[in-house]
């Protein structure tokens, strides 16, 4: 079995797995959202703080299973580095302990591995990662080779439904509240910019979005004086901008990549209208959807211990001297998930 952990951001997690059946044993999540939806976002170090009490008691529980352990997987990049520590000193903790090896983790490519909980790997994917860290399409070809084809150059998907939430007194995490009151909403009553829309770029752009919700909502007299139907008209009308500007970019990438399999992943992937749009999108282009069960779109210790065991059958490990978080990477596309 393998035990993974993950503490990149808000969440504490961690999870057993069997390596040849690839059965999830044990999975267990702490959140921090109460803690930082006073604040309308991640505070580092009151993460960092919480995971420290978090991450002990989930391994509490992981303990009947140490005498079967054969490695420990832990999220180490990208990430806030203050919470990646945590996991860390935790996951060389049991390494020393139990004297297994130690396997270092992407979070990025565990958001990928969320795909294959309990199933086998198969590549080659074509994949929109959209999270509150990042937004970017990825081909992954292989275990080894996950290219990325486009990113965002500002913001992410997931801190853009967080900021306009914020925005409008809603709380965080901003993307479920948003998607529920788009719900009810009118997505034609505010006219907001689709991001890049004549640019020829094949990349993505929040920012300016963002912006546009600020001055709406500073057209509407504030936050305070937006009627409950003016909230959902303008959660209605940001979630649909993402979407056509999500779909716009993708579909130019479909246009020349043949790759039969599409998938989403990250947290916002657990977004049922970016789903039915992209599902759409696939149909027009014969390409398969495949997403990752909703209880695995946000952070999570299960996918890194599915990543876990493809790292493990390989036999690649850290070396525990060595292993440190790695906050930033070269995230550009182009340039390989490494
Ligand atoms: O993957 P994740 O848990 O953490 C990172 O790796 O960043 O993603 C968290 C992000 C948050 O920004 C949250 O607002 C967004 O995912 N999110 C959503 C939805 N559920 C979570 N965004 C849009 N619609 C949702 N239903
Ligand atoms: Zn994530």
């Amino acid at each position: 079995m393998i035990l993974s952990i993950e503490s990149s951001c808000d969440d504490s997690s961690i999870a057993v797995t069997e390596i040849e059946s690839r059965r999830l044993l044990l999975h267990k999540k702490i959140s921090q959202e109460k803690e930082h939806s006073l604040y309308g976002g991640v505070v580092p170090e009151l993460a960092s703080r919480l995971h420290a009490v978090a991450l002990p008691k989930l391994l509490e529980e992981a303990k009947p299973y140490f005498s079967s352990l054969k490695a420990v997987a832990v999220t180490n990049r990208p990430g806030l580095g203050v919470t990646l520590m945590e996991g860390i000193a935790m996951a060389k903790t049991v390494a020393v302990l139990l004297e297994i090896p130690i396997i270092d983790v992407h979070h990025l490519k565990g958001h990928v591995y969320s795909l294959f909980i309990e199933k086998p790997s198969h590549f080659p994917l074509l994949i929109l990662l959209v999270s509150g860290g990042h937004t970017m399409v990825l081909r992954a070809n292989s275990f080894e080779q996950m290219e990325i084809l486009a990113t965002s150059i500002d913001d992410s998907v997931g801190e853009s439904f967080d900021k306009t939430a914020k925005m409008m007194g809603l709380g965080y995490p901003g993307g479920p509240v948003i998607e529920a009151l788009a719900k009810e909403g009118d997505p034609e009553r505010f006219a907001l910019p689709v991001p890049l829309r004549n640019d020829k770029r094949i990349a993505f752009s929040l920012s300016g979005l963002k912006n546009a919700v600020r001055l709406t909502v500073e057209s509407l007299g504030g936050a305070d004086a937006m009627s409950h139907k003016d909230k959902c008209d303008l959660a209605a009308s940001f979630q649909a901008t993402v979407i056509k500007h999500l779909l716009q970019k993708t579909k130019k990438i479909f246009k020349t990549d043949t790759t039969k399999d599409f998938a989403i992943v990250g947290g916002a992937s657990a977004n049922l209208a970016i789903r039915e749009a992209f599902g759409e999108l696939c149909a027009d282009f014969g390409k398969t959807m495949l997403l990752a069960p909703l209880e695995y779109c946000s952070d999570n210790a299960a996918m890194i211990g599915r990543y876990g065991i493809d790292a493990y059958l390989r036999n690649q490990f850290a070396d525990i001297d060595t292993l440190d978080a790695v906050v930033t990477r070269k995230l550009q596309s182009g340039t390989l998930l490494e």
